[in-house]
Parts: structure tokens; C-alpha cells; sequence
């Protein structure tokens, strides 16, 4: 795990395997469709230190992986906010044995029924969406996902970035069901993965004095007198 843990702060390409081999098997298994894929990852990491982004919220976090490959790859404090309590387990536990725990840590509680932490940036990869692990542990979740729990969903995501402060980074992989804010400019695009990767930024309100017109009418000569 050392091992890894060093090539990946050291800029080296690993494995997707290499990585998901540190993830319990049932959580493994859907790695490919569920979690951030590692060149991905990568990509939001030279965003993030390119826009001096200290702190991180992944909103539905997941396994952790983004997070947890997040911090061995940039100084970003960050926090992970998951709906589901054992993926929650399961993340803490990705991050203790890569060593991040002093700056990654992770909140069980559905995005807009708990409290996000503030943050430079925001992550969401399909956040509200309906997710299917083994039977037991959507058991023990006892979460359930409903056409009506997706719109409150997208509505708070909304509506939380609407008051969110000026110069909020908003970085979405294939998107959250919804549109940002007007206020929000695109100001990075990548189209090489298998979703849009895009990163926002929230613009303050224009301060540019509103233009006024001044019309030259053309001079009128005279009437020659007669
Ligand atoms: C596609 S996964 C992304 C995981 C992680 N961000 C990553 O990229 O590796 C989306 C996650 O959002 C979680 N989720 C769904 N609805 C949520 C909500 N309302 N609040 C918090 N998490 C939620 C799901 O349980 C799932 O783990």
C-alpha cells in the first residue's frame, strides 16, 4: 500500500486495479461504474492546484476513492458527504490506510437534509442517482431512491449553489441532474473520459455601469430663406 500510495504522490500512472485492490470486494465489484476512474481524478487534482484550492466537499462520496486519491495528490482538506452509513465506514477506513485521515474525513447524511461545510470547491459525480450494492448492505443502509427524492435532491444542489459565495468551484463529472445558477461561468472542459469533466466558477454580479446611449441626430440646416 506504501508503495502505491508513493507512486501516486509521485506522479506515476497506476493501475485502476492497483488502486480498487484496497477497496472491500462488494465496493470493488462496481468500481468502474460507480467511483471516479484514476485518470479522472488526476485531471480534477491539476485543476484544483491550478486554482489554489485548499478545501474540498464531494458531495455523495462513495468509497472515498476521489477523496482519498485527492489528498495523496494535492494539500486539499477535504470532506466527503455520503447518504449511504457503511460506504461512509468503508471510505474512513480507505483513508486510514493510505494516511490521509489528518485531512480527509467523511459525514454520513443526505446532501440538503444535513449540513455541507463550506468549501473552495465542490465535486459531484452523479450524486443522486440510484445506486445498487449487494442486498444486504442496501439493507442496512435502509436507503431508497425515488423519482420525488432525485427532484429534492437536484433542487437543494441548485439552491445551495445559488447562495454559495463568490468564486465557488463547482467541478461536475457527467453532472448532477441539474443546472447550475446562471452566475456560474464553465472555465474548464474535458472531453477526453467517458463523461464531460467541467469546472465553474461563481461570477460576482456584473458591476459594469449599465451603457448609456448617446444619439447623434444629424443637424438640421435652416430652411433657406426665401
Ligand atoms: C457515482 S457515486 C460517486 C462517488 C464518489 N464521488 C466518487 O467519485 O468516487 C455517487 C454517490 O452518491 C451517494 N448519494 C446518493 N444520493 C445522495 C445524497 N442525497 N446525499 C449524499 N450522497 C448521496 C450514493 O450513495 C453514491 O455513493
Amino acid at each position: 500500500m506504501a508503495r502505491i500510495a508513493a507512486a501516486i504522490r509521485g506522479g506515476r500512472v497506476v493501475e485502476e486495479s492497483a488502486f480498487d485492490r484496497f477497496l472491500p470486494p462488494d465496493l470493488r465489484r462496481v468500481s468502474e461504474d460507480y467511483w471516479t476512474p484514476l485518470p479522472v481524478v488526476r485531471r480534477v487534482a491539476a485543476w484544483l492546484r491550478a486554482e489554489r484550492v485548499e478545501t474540498l466537499v464531494d458531495i455523495g462520496s462513495g468509497a472515498g476513492k476521489l477523496c482519498v486519491m485527492t489528498a495523496l495528490l494535492t494539500r486539499c482538506r477535504i470532506v466527503g458527504l455520503e447518504v449511504r452509513p457503511s460506504l461512509v465506514a468503508a471510505a474512513q477506513a480507505l483513508a486510514a490506510r493510505f494516511e490521509v485521515d489528518d485531512r480527509v474525513r467523511f459525514v454520513a447524511g443526505g446532501f440538503g437534509r444535513t449540513p455541507t461545510p463550506a468549501a473552495d470547491a465542490y465535486y459531484l459525480f452523479n450524486p443522486f442517482g440510484e445506486y445498487e450494492f449487494d442486498a444486504l448492505l442496501d439493507a442496512d443502509d435502509g436507503v431508497t431512491f425515488s423519482d420525488a427524492q432525485f427532484a429534492f435532491d437536484v433542487d437543494a444542489a441548485v439552491r445551495f449553489f445559488a447562495r454559495a459565495p463568490v468564486g465557488t468551484r463547482v467541478i461536475t463529472y457527467n453532472g448532477f441532474g441539474g443546472d447550475l445558477p446562471p452566475s456560474y461561468e464553465q472555465e474548464r472542459l474535458d472531453l477526453t473520459f467517458r463523461g464531460a469533466l467541467r469546472l465553474w466558477k461563481k461570477r460576482p454580479p456584473s458591476t459594469r455601469p449599465r451603457t448609456s446611449f448617446r444619439v447623434r441626430l444629424p443637424e438640421i440646416e435652416p430652411p433657406n430663406e426665401v
